[in-house]
C-alpha cells in the first residue's frame, strides 16, 4: 500500500492481484455472479491489509506437547458496517477473515439529480464505542455517502473507524478525508474523475445494480 498524495490516513493498494481483479470488475461483460465473487475476493484482500493493526491478546492453548500462551485476534471487538446496498457485497470477504465480527448496516441512497445521500436505515452493533469499525462500500464517488455514514456512526459513539472502498474518485477521497481526518481510508484504485451524473470514470458503472443484478 502507498500513501495517497500527502494525505495522512489515506492508503492505496498496489498489489498486482488486486489490480487484476479490479480490472475484471470494470469489464461490462462481467456478469452478476462473477462480479459478486470478485467483490468478495477483493474485499478479503483489502481487509487482510487494512486489519494489519488489529489488537492481539495472549490466549492459553494446549499443544500436544505443552500449554503455552499464544496471540489471537481480540475479534469480538470488530464491527463491519456496509453502506447499503453495494457495501453488502464486501461483508463476507472480511467476515471470512474475522468470523466473530459483528455486522451493522447503514442504508443510504443517492438522489439521482442532486447526488445527495438519503438515510433510510441504521442499525449498529453495541457497544459501538468499544469496537474497531470497518465501513465498507465499493464506490467512493462524491464522498457524500461515506461522509454521512461515518457521521451517523460517530453520533452513536463510534470512534476507531476505517473505511474500505474498491474504487474512488479523487474528489471523494479529498472530501472524505477533510470531513473525517481521523478515519483511515483504504482505496483499491483511484480513478480519473466523475461524469455529469457523478459516476466514477472509468469506474464499474452502478456497483449495486451489478452486484444484485437489478439492471
Ligand atoms: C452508491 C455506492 C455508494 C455511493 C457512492 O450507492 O455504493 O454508496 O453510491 O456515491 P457518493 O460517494 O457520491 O455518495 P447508491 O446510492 O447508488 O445506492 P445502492 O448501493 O443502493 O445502489
Ligand atoms: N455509485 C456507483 O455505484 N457507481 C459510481 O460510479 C458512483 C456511485
Amino acid at each position: 500500500m502507498v500513501k495517497y498524495k500527502d494525505l495522512d490516513n489515506v492508503s492505496v493498494f498496489e498489489h498486482p492481484l488486486l489490480q487484476h481483479k479490479i480490472s475484471l470488475l470494470r469489464d461490462k461483460n462481467t456478469g452478476t455472479n462473477e462480479f459478486r465473487k470478485l467483490v468478495d475476493e477483493i474485499a478479503m484482500l483489502q481487509g487482510f491489509e487494512a486489519l494489519s493493526d488489529l489488537p492481539l491478546e495472549d490466549v492459553e492453548v494446549e499443544t500436544p506437547l505443552e500449554v503455552c500462551k499464544t496471540p489471537m485476534i481480540a475479534g469480538r471487538k470488530l464491527a463491519i458496517i456496509p453502506i447499503l446496498r453495494a457495501g453488502l457485497g464486501m461483508v463476507s470477504g472480511i467476515l471470512a477473515l474475522v468470523p466473530t465480527a459483528k455486522v451493522g448496516h447503514i442504508g443510504l441512497y443517492r438522489d439521482e439529480t442532486t447526488f445527495e445521500p438519503h438515510e433510510y436505515y441504521c442499525k449498529l452493533p453495541k457497544p459501538i464505542e468499544q469496537r474497531t469499525i470497518v465501513v465498507v462500500d465499493p464506490m467512493l464517488a462524491t464522498g457524500g455517502s461515506a461522509i454521512d455514514a461515518i457521521d451517523l456512526i460517530k453520533k452513536r459513539g463510534g470512534k476507531k473507524i476505517k473505511f474500505i472502498c474498491i474504487i474512488a474518485a479523487p474528489v471523494g477521497i479529498e472530501k472524505l478525508h477533510k470531513a473525517h481526518p481521523d478515519v483511515q481510508i483504504y482505496v483499491g484504485h483511484v480513478d480519473r474523475c466523475l461524469n455529469d451524473n457523478a459516476y466514477i470514470l472509468p469506474g464499474v458503472g452502478d456497483a449495486g445494480d451489478r452486484i444484485f443484478g437489478t439492471k
